[in-house]
């Protein structure tokens, strides 16, 4: 069984390469390198024992996509290429929408003109927007307040609408909520470019001294200690939640599932429990609330475990032990070879 993973090369695509490997899937990269570091592929060898074939090229080239898709009989696509800065994706609005909605709908079509039939897409808790009810269960109103979170929103809805039609597809769609931590062996992991938009790799980098101190956006908001609540999720139960997306995908013709643990974490809670399995200090500092946050956020999980079986197994020390462990490892991520 041949997958190809577009994005494959990135912080979420390097944890699904080695969980598919370790499955015995033969796994092919489809990646254009613009957030990520080829050392990676190394690392996924050194894990697994095998290096994925890598094919450079953009999701938005149609020919080299179908070129691509042409050389193996691959029973999958995991859709991961993209753009994820919500800040960046105001400035540059175009840019976003070209990569996550045009590059999906050359990715589709490409599928279609190949006979790739399965595809399991990259989605983002932020399609939902600020939540009525929660935990957040995958009908809860779609309003996304982002360029970021209306670009995912639309690729949703053309892979929905492909499904459906001509030659068909069949489409998972998972909304990730918080991706955190990294691979046990510490060989993988989030290494931002710049300074970081998330925060577990921002602790991270003030943990190892890269950052000088935190800024808490928000110490006002209706939680238990004022700061904003996240469902952070561990990168490798992530990646085993696509494994299972994969096993499911020709069963259904569109499936839309959270991928979360369905508790949320505030953001002292997530620095506490930094600080208890790192022995450092963090230092932060309160700042005003940033335009567009949401106080609380966490997924329902029912959809998952009913449909694919899959549940998150690791918990919020789990998560800052490997990020810590990969931050130590590799100080300035992939630079250090
Ligand atoms: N990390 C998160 O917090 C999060 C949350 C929800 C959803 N997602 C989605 O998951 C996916 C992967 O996220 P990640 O955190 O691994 O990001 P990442 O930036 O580490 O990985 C994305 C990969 O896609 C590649 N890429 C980008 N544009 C491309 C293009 N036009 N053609 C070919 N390759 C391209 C990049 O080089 C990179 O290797 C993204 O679609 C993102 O929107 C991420």
């Amino acid at each position: 069984m041949t997958v190809m993973i577009t994005g494959g090369a990135g912080f979420i695509g390097s944890h699904i390469c080695v969980e598919l490997i370790q499955a015995g899937r033969n796994v092919v990269v489809y990646d254009n390198f613009c957030n990520s570091h080829p050392e990676v592929i190394n690392r996924i060898r050194r894990i697994t024992g095998t290096a994925p074939e890598v094919v450079k090229g953009d999701v938005r080239d149609v020919e080299a996509l179908i070129s691509a898709l042409s050389a193996h009989r691959f029973s999958a696509v995991i859709h991961l290429a993209g753009l994820k800065s919500v800040a960046d994706s105001v400035t540059s609005s175009a840019e976003y929408y070209d990569c996550n909605v045009v590059g999906t709908l050359r990715l589709a079509q490409a599928m279609q003109q190949t006979g790739v039939r399965n595809i399991v897409f990259s989605s983002s808790a932020t399609v939902y927007g600020e939540p009525d009810v929660l935990p957040l269960r995958e009908d809860h109103k779609l309003a996304p307040f982002s360029p970021y979170g209306r670009t995912k929103l639309q690729a949703e809805e053309l892979l929905s609408d492909i499904a459906h039609s001509l030659p068909p597809l069949n489409v998972v769609i998972l909304r990730y909520f918080n991706p955190v931590g990294s691979h046990e062996s510490g060989l993988i992991g989030e290494d931002p470019n710049d300074v970081p938009n998330n925060l577990m790799p921002y602790i991270s980098r003030v943990a190892i001294g890269r950052l000088p101190v935190l800024n808490v956006f928000g110490n006002d908001y209706p939680t238990s200690d004022g700061t904003g609540i996240r469902d952070y999720v561990h990168v490798v139960d992530l990646a085993a939640g696509h494994v299972a997306a994969l096993d499911h995908v020709h069963k259904q013709k569109v499936l839309k599932v959270n991928l979360g643990t369905g508790r949320g974490t505030s953001v002292l809670e997530l620095v506490d429990a930094y600080t208890a399995v790192s022995g450092r200090t963090i230092p932060f500092a309160f700042a005003p609330r940033r335009a567009g946050d949401i106080a609380s956020y966490y997924a329902s999980g029912d959809v998952a475990e009913e449909t694919l079986g899959w549940r998150a197994r690791r918990d919020i020390s789990d998560m800052c032990r490997d990020a810590w462990n990969w931050q130590q490892k590799n100080p300035n991520g992939y630079l250090d070879q």
